[in-house]
């Protein structure tokens, strides 16, 4: 955001381990990635990007064959990087008042049990919807995170949902500022009853819900505590300890379609497809 990016160690490693627990790896080292990410961003001359990467398990067909651990790491793992303008989960004039989000009743997130909630994997409801495992625990949405405040004390679906970096930084907030937080089953009655609540990712930063199944959440403004969140968490934006600034002057400002072919630690020759999109 504003020229910076920001965590951008944090995400990768959370990939890097998504990766392992898939069994696929980074086709090129990560170090090389990096590089990559913050010329793409510079290149493309958008100062409030939106960073994604995939990595896939590659081009050969895997279904129809049983193949042992060491035939799957011999795949050709592909790695995508799109720069785009960024994504707000929740437009800022919304945030200015909050959202109105419901508790999911006849949608159930995948199971951990089925599909390991570590690794990111977006489920699409209806837009703020708070989704259960079948119990009367809420676990996240759709692309974000979800914590409660009630009685003084932070409270965070976990395990059972993706440990999210915006979380993070919200857990470290809230203790510098002598807040408790409890990250364990959050039974759908406390977020009934929460004192305040909101939803937060990358794409959009600490998210204000202020209304919880057309009902108000407290009195339906946006709580001091979430207030203050929102402010330190946008202020580390620019703190050279989450972030750093890039060199946008000395880029070249042109939209690149290039192809640079590198040999990873497997010996196999990899494509990394460089795309930058100004929409
Ligand atoms: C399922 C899910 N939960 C939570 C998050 C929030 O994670 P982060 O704060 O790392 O963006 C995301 C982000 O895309 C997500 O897909």
């Amino acid at each position: 955001m504003d020229g910076r990016f920001f965590h951008l160690d944090d995400h990768l490693t959370r990939v890097q381990q998504s990766c392992a627990k898939m069994r696929l790896r980074f086709p090129i080292p990560r170090e090389e990635i990096k590089r990559l990410l913050v010329e793409m961003v510079a290149r493309s001359g958008i100062r409030d990007a939106f960073v994604q990467i995939m990595v896939t398990r590659g081009l050969e067909g895997v279904r129809e064959s049983v193949l042992t651990k060491r035939e799957i790491e011999d795949l050709k793992n592909n790695l995508y990087m799109f720069i785009t303008p960024y994504i707000w989960v929740m437009e800022p004039e919304m945030q200015l008042t909050g959202g109105d989000a419901v508790i999911a009743r006849t949608v159930r997130r995948t199971p951990p049990g089925a599909f390991d909630p570590t690794v990111k994997n977006l489920q699409s409801w209806c837009h703020f919807s708070l989704p259960n495992h079948g119990d009367a625990n809420i676990t996240e949405g759709s692309g974000f995170n979800i914590v409660c405040f009630k009685d003084e004390v932070l409270h965070t679906a976990d395990p059972g949902v993706l440990e999210g970096i915006t979380r993070k930084s919200v857990i470290e907030i809230a203790h510098t500022n002598g807040h408790e937080v409890r990250l364990e089953t959050v039974p759908v009655d406390l977020a009934y009853h929460s004192d305040e609540m909101f939803m937060c990712t990358t794409a959009g930063g600490v998210m204000p819900i202020t209304y919880l199944d057309k009902k108000p959440v407290k009195d339906s403004k946006i709580g001091p505590i979430t207030k203050k969140i929102w402010d330190r968490y946008w202020a580390m934006h620019y703190d050279d300890a989450y972030s750093f600034e890039i060199d946008y002057d000395n880029a070249e400002q042109k939209t690149p379609s290039e192809i640079s072919v590198k040999e990873d630690s497997h010996g196999q020759e990899n494509r990394s497809v460089m795309e930058v999109s100004k929409l």
